[in-house]
């Protein structure tokens, strides 16, 4: 497993990277090392959780995600497994490389990555402030609201709570595709969080984020009733993070994505 990157974004830092620097182990590896921290961050525990990030095999699409059930500590480079974004479409059947499963999780990784040309990374992790909020009707209904100018960090006026559906299912994977629509983060009712970024980096710096946002959210719920912030605000806010934020994601969210997201694999 040593095919070597083209010249581009570093799927791990978002920086460009020299192709002899970055080979798929090393990315296997840094996802390990990504799951693994987030125990750390606070922001997950034990094997709950799950990350990929986008990965081509020259001309096949892919991604690589961690494994199903298996506890990050355990995880070794070749526990990674790669999944074709050939899988779900159609009749096609899920095709995977690896002696693993792939995470349970893995539709709407593979979603993401089909859909939105601005997701390099993906990181979903069982936050327990997200979940503890995504049990509340209201949050579900309203999601996180502008109570604090940060949740435009999400990338939107509010942060929006996807319903609940079975884990692993094809409808909970289109729950939160249209949770994110036109956003980089979600809470998941009755289960967790979801974050993507440009680079598994962002990805995992947004991720801690919402849970602060979610924290701080209820810390608010128990004192009274939060003043939110106007639309007009959050709009400025917004426009500012355009400008403020040096996200490589921010270049692609304009972008057009085909229908494998290609427009955000620069040649
Ligand atoms: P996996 O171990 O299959 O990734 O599942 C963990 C999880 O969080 C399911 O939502």
């Amino acid at each position: 497993m040593t095919q070597p990157l083209p010249p581009f974004m570093h799927p791990i830092t978002g920086m460009v990277c020299e192709p002899a620097a970055c080979t798929e182990d090393v990315v296997r590896a840094s996802l390990i090392e990504a799951a693994r921290s987030m125990q750390q961050l606070g922001i997950n525990h034990g094997s709950a959780g799950n990350v990929s990030v986008r990965w081509h095999r020259g001309a096949a699409d892919g991604m690589l995600i961690t494994p199903s059930a298996l506890p990050y500590e355990q995880c070794g480079v070749d526990d990674i497994v790669w999944v074709s974004m050939a899988a779900g479409q159609g009749t096609a059947a899920l095709q995977v490389d690896g002696v693993r499963q792939p995470s349970s999780e893995w539709r709407f990784h593979h979603d993401l990555y089909v859909r939105r040309a601005d997701a390099r990374a993906v990181v979903h992790t069982h936050a327990p402030h997200c979940a503890a909020l995504a049990c509340l009707p209201q949050v579900q209904q309203q999601g996180i609201p502008a109570f604090h100018y940060m949740v435009a960090a999400a990338g939107g006026r509010d942060i929006r709570c996807a319903p609940y559906a079975t884990f692993g299912t094809q409808a909970l994977s289109d729950h939160v595709l249209a949770a994110l629509t036109d956003r980089r983060a979600c809470l998941m009712a009755h289960h967790g969080m979801i974050a993507l970024g440009g680079a598994l980096e962002s990805a995992l710096a947004l991720a801690v984020e919402i849970e602060w946002l979610a924290r701080t959210y209820a810390l608010a719920l128990q004192l009274g009733t939060p003043a939110l912030l106007s639309d007009a605000e959050m709009d400025r806010v917004l426009d500012r993070f355009t400008r403020y934020r040096a996200d490589p994601l921010d270049d692609l969210l304009a972008a057009e994505p085909d229908a494998h997201g290609r427009t955000a694999v620069p040649s």
